[in-house]
């Protein structure tokens, strides 16, 4: 985001990406309650949804209702709730000066469709249309080997304290260890955007982690613009 931005009040967007079973949701909810005990309105929001066409989308998505179509199918219905999203959800919060922190957003769909083999100019297209300039000041990667990944949902799932897992959710350890290692060569060739963390920490641990570098980058920051 330009200093500009800042200036006239802009707020901040933070995404949250990562494999199955990161502990994304656990964090987004540490950083909430720190940025607003720091003061910053904060909008938290989700992917594929976050707005009522979004999360019609989503329901069949993750119902694996478009799977049958095959994943360029699959990226297009993404970007669609994602354009919506943006639209109705997260412009308009980051105009009123607010923080979004989103469980998800555009690196999903370049890793999970990437992974199933949509071609990469087609995908850059999609996402030039879906966010539409929108684009995060920082993205959190929370990073943890397949196997864990694996295990912590089904942990959830068998506990009750999660619905059954989705129809992303359900794919073998291969498929999963390939997602998280195209989320690292992403966050690699982006390191100004990107944090990444080891998920293999204890939760305060990450906690920790993600404050200080959204302290660093974009609490300080905000600071020395008004300055
Ligand atoms: P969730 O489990 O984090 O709510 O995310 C929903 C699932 O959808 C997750 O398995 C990842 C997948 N997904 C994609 O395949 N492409 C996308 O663009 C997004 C946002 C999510």
């Amino acid at each position: 985001m330009s200093d500009t931005a800042i200036a006239a009040g802009r707020g901040h967007f933070v995404t949250f990406e990562g494999g199955e079973g990161a502990g994304k949701s656990t964090q987004i909810e540490r950083l909430r309650k720190r940025l607003h005990g720091a003061g910053v309105d904060v909008v938290v929001t989700r992917e594929p949804g976050g707005s009522p066409g979004a999360e019609t989308i989503r329901r069949l998505l993750l119902g694996g209702r478009i799977k049958e179509l095959g994943p360029e199918m699959e990226a297009m219905m993404f970007a669609a709730a994602r354009a919506d999203h943006v639209d109705t959800t997260i412009e308009p919060a980051l105009r009123r000066g607010d923080w979004v922190l989103c469980d998800r957003f555009a690196d999903s769909t370049r890793v999970y469709q990437g992974e199933a083999g949509v071609d990469t100019a087609f995908l850059d297209r999609l996402e030039a249309l879906a966010v539409a300039g929108c684009r995060p000041d920082l993205t959190v990667l929370i990073d943890v080997p397949a196997d864990v990944g694996i295990a912590r949902v089904a942990a959830r799932s068998s506990t009750g304290s999660a619905p059954q897992p989705d129809r992303f959710e359900t794919e073998g350890e291969n498929v999963q260890d390939r997602r998280r290692r195209m989320f690292l060569e992403l966050a690699a060739s982006q390191p100004e955007r990107f944090l990444v963390v080891d998920g293999m920490q204890t939760p305060d641990a990450v906690e920790q982690e993600i404050w200080r570098a959204v302290s660093a980058r974009l609490l300080q920051a905000e600071e020395e613009a008004w300055r």
